[in-house]
């Protein structure tokens, strides 16, 4: 049997040629070509199965290529590849209907693997680009999500298809407190065709049970004492926008059941009402606690749970996407510099290494604290290790407990275990130096070992260097 043409698409030649060897060893035909235009001719001379393509390319953007490659054929599965994933650029990818987002540097298995599934999914049913609108770039910045590492570029994606679906599938976001959830909220509806209409956040902590359902259901006149005026709730005025629902772990019985009718029938009437009024909104629900914990405790309903949960963001921890942690603590101190009127120009090698092997048990919403305090309190160029010290100390001696602890065992063990593993490997390669032998010697371990500890926490000697 013939195997099928691959099309590469880079303007970098050794990419090509390495495209080609990993694809030829595997019995592929490959075509390369070096611009978008040259892509757009090969497409329909060689009619490949799949196309692999950097999106950074001279003359035409890589997004425009992609655009134009599905409008010639709209089932054609393709791989965009970039060194450089934001957030836009890989929902916007997904939107438009690319098959798979890859980021730099590409391994050898990943490229297999991804042609193989590429080819066998020729017969999916037609992607649905076009259809949708497009991500709302200005709005969104914002509240733009940083950060570069492999689980973000999954949530990007996530983000992208989310953004496709109707609104009736309702979104649940678990993550720990401060990892974002409020953001990813926000990209979803800025991501998606109703990105126009309201995006309505609701605290399902901040209020009472009863102020809280009036808030969300509304209410007509006179339904209760103080009812002076009628009241629209929440649920209608997101119109066909966003009802995000934060810490919906702490709904109240009464409303969970409420809740559950309104996601069933999209229908509700308000409060002391009996027309019903339909909900065209999309639910966004987010909670920070083991919400399954709550579920077998018998505190939050199981069928709600499942009417919430058609997609699941799973938010990683910080201190599990350590390679995001610069590119997070360059954005606040720009953030901040503007907001505080200065003009602090970076970190010194310290102040970086000590951010990069800190835990932040209150992730991103720590480490933005952090950078503000320390922006506010630099007064030279670059932010020192004791402008950021204080606080640190301050929250050890405030919470004596073990950080990260969640009712979960196995889960607690885990993270104290890798933040210690994240400690030692850090302190022992700070005292020496970044000699990775010596530091290796000092633990007792093979430098085997203690180099898979490093690559396991994505921890570079050279950081410890000079
Ligand atoms: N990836 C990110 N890029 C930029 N800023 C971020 C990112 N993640 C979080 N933040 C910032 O950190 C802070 C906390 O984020 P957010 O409020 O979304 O967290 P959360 O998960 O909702 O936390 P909680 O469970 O405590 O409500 C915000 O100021 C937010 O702007
Ligand atoms: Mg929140």
């Amino acid at each position: 049997m013939k195997k099928p043409t691959v099309l590469v698409v880079d303007d970098d030649p050794k990419i090509l040629f390495a495209f080609r060897e990993v694809l030829r060893k595997d019995g592929y035909k490959t075509v390369l070509a070096r611009d978008g235009q040259e892509a757009l001719k090969k497409i329909s001379s060689d009619h490949p199965g799949v196309v692999f393509m950097d999106i950074t390319m001279p003359k035409v953007d890589g997004l425009e290529v992609l655009k134009q490659m599905k409008t010639q054929d709209e089932r054609m599965p393709i791989v965009i590849i970039t060194g450089y994933g934001t957030m836009q650029t890989a929902i916007k990818a997904i939107q438009l209907g690319a098959f798979e987002y890859l980021t730099k540097p590409l391994d050898v298995g990943k490229i297999r693997a991804v042609t193989r599934e590429a080819l066998a999914s020729t017969g999916r049913t037609s992607s649905m680009a076009g259809r949708h609108g497009q991500y709302h770039g200005d709005m969104a910045d914002r509240y733009e999500l940083i950060g570069r590492s492999a689980p973000m570029q999954e949530v990007y994606k996530l983000i992208g298809s989310i953004s496709t679906t109707p609104n009736h599938t309702s979104i649940l976001i678990l993550g720990e407190s401060g990892t974002g959830k409020e953001l990813v909220a926000r990209a979803i509806h800025n991501a998606s065709p109703n990105a126009h209409q309201p995006f309505v956040p609701i605290d399902c902590t901040a209020l009472p049970e009863p102020l809280l359902e009036s808030e969300l259901f509304g209410h007509e006149k006179g339904a209760f004492t103080g009812a002076g005026e009628r009241k629209l709730g929440k649920f209608e005025i997101a119109q066909e926008g966003t009802i995000f629902l934060d810490e919906i772990g702490n709904l109240s019985p009464h409303l969970q059941q409420k809740l559950l009718r309104v996601l069933q029938e999209r229908e509700f009437e308000r409060l002391g009402g009996n027309t019903a009024i339909r909900v065209g909104g999309r639910f966004v629900c987010a909670t920070n606690h083991d919400i399954e914990l709550e579920m077998k405790n018998g505190n939050f309903r199981e069928d709600l749970f499942f009417r919430l949960k058609v997609v699941t963001v799973n938010l990683p921890p910080l201190r599990e996407r350590n390679e995001d942690i610069s590119h997070l603590a360059n954005y606040f101190l720009m953030k901040y510099n503007r907001q505080l009127k200065k003009s602090v120009a970076g970190f010194s090698d310290e102040a970086m290494t000590f951010l990069q092997t800190y835990p932040y048990p209150g992730n991103v919403r720590e480490l933005e604290n952090l950078l503000e305090r320390a922006v506010m309190l630099t007064k030279g160029d670059v932010i020192l290790p004791d402008a950021l010290q204080e606080p640190v100390l301050d929250t050890s001696v405030r919470s004596p407990s073990l950080p990260m602890m969640s009712e979960n065992f196995g889960k607690s063990r885990i993270n104290l275990l890798q933040m210690f593993e994240r400690q030692f490997v850090s302190e022992l390669l700070r005292k020496y130096h970044g000699n990775v032998t010596a530091a290796a010697k000092g633990s007792r371990m093979t430098r085997q070992n203690f180099q898979r500890l490093m690559s396991k926490h994505d921890i570079k000697a050279k950081s410890f260097r000079g």
